[in-house]
């Protein structure tokens, strides 16, 4: 395949030779030793460098939101769940922005439900085929043009809401458009336009683009979650698929409120090691969609091998908190092996907190799913996110969540 006039590899054969940073080496070149040296000084320095150079810096100014249910059925699912649409509202120098979450929770738990957080990509109501669910204005604004999208269900293969709510979780969910429109033009209507230096800083390198707000929004969820009563406030899992694996990555690793993070085919710019080359490169993803990276990527296109990081380093910022890779053997545009690697290259800072991470420098075998600090699986098939992944998930989260209390 070509692509931006550069033929993409897919042979393992091809992969340069490579060198991985050492995730526990300061940049003054001290070899971390200790969670105290971790936490103090070699944590705060890689947060700094994907900031600056991957995903744009995160403002820190607070953006006032209200909340309000504007819907709620307890007889969802057959009886199985509560169904809650949840309008969070937005609202910061004269301009409005207006959200909604979608929440399923279990009716047979009624507390300390721990929770899946999770952006979808086509609408609330694509999760699951029920006419009740309110269509957001962000998703009406980028809607397919032949309202194919607008079908209630057309991704409820996605969300197995059945097994989840079966296994004793909750989900909440919310159409990623709804905090940044993945559409070129529509940056107005994204919560980056709430901000003061919107416009006056969009210019600089390391200001935060599309990734970055769904990492800021995915936060804003908790916020709102924190607030809700029969919730566990120490299981807030964030799972993310394909460029929404890239964002909770991200997320995960500026907020320590999500207790687990799992980025479900997330490839280039997410799980997957930079420097490998394989399937589609930092050149591609950070041009394809130019609004998701922060600009200063662009200085590694083409360039991985002078990348001062790669994204084991990433991975290694959720320690000492679970978290969970998740491929698919068909998915090589995001480099499963890639994908595995920089889980098994973070495996030293987990160390570091007595945690278990990845031992095998090889991938298990297609659905041999791997359940330590780190977990790991490679699903049979295509780039998707399907109920296999959700068993894995859901036993990951049972194993970290229910065997240890
Ligand atoms: C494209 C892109 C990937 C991304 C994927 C997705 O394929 O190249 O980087 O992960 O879209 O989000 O579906």
């Amino acid at each position: 395949m070509l692509c931006l006039g550069q033929e993409v590899n897919y042979e393992e054969s091809r992969v340069p030779s490579y060198e991985l940073p050492d995730v526990l080496r300061t940049e003054s070149g001290h070899q971390v030793r200790s969670v105290a040296d971790w936490e103090r000084i070699r944590r705060p320095e890689l947060l700094d460098v994907f900031s600056e150079t991957m995903y744009g810096r995160t403002p820190r100014e607070h953006i006032p939101v209200r909340y309000r249910v504007i819907k709620e059925n307890k007889n969802a699912l057959e009886g199985k769940a509560t169904m809650r649409q949840v309008e969070l509202r937005f609202e910061k120098n004269g301009k409005t922005l207006r959200t909604l979450l979608l929440l399923m929770l279990p009716n047979a738990v009624k507390k300390d439900i721990p929770m899946f957080i999770g952006y979808n990509f086509k609408g609330n109501h694509s999760t699951i085929n029920d006419t009740s669910i309110v269509y957001s204005e962000n998703f009406k604004l980028v809607r397919a043009p032949d309202h194919s999208d607008w079908q209630p269900g057309v991704q409820a293969s996605r969300w197995d809401y059945h097994r989840i709510i079966d296994r004793g979780y909750g989900v909440a969910t919310m159409c990623y458009h709804d905090m940044y429109p993945d559409k070129e033009g529509f940056k107005e209507h994204s919560a980056a336009a709430l901000f003061s230096d919107f416009r006056s800083a969009e210019d600089a390198g390391d200001y935060w683009q599309a990734i970055g707000v769904w990492a800021w929004g995915s936060s804003r969820i908790v916020d709102y979650l924190e607030t809700c009563d029969e919730l566990d406030k120490n299981a807030f899992i964030l799972v993310g698929h394909s460029r929404q694996g890239k964002a909770a990555l991200w997320a995960g690793a500026q907020d320590p409120r999500f207790s687990m993070v799992i980025a479900n085919n997330s490839g280039s710019g997410g799980a997957a090691l930079s420097k490998r080359e394989f399937g589609e490169r930092i050149a591609i993803v950070s041009s394809i969609k130019p609004h998701w990276f922060a600009k200063n990527l662009d200085a590694y296109h083409d360039k991985e091998q002078d990348m001062p990081f790669d994204q084991h380093m990433l991975i290694a910022l959720m320690a000492p908190r679970p978290v969970y890779v998740g491929s698919a053997e068909k998915d090589l545009w995001a480099d499963p092996r890639g994908e595995y690697l920089a889980a098994y290259h973070a495996s030293p800072v987990y160390q570091l907190y007595g945690k278990i991470g990845l031992k095998d420098p090889y991938p298990p075998a297609v659905h041999d799913p791997i359940y330590q600090d780190i977990g790991y699986h490679l699903r049979a098939g295509i780039h998707d996110l399907n109920s296999y992944d959700w068993f894995c998930f859901l036993n990951f989260a049972d194993r970290h969540f229910r065997d240890k209390k």
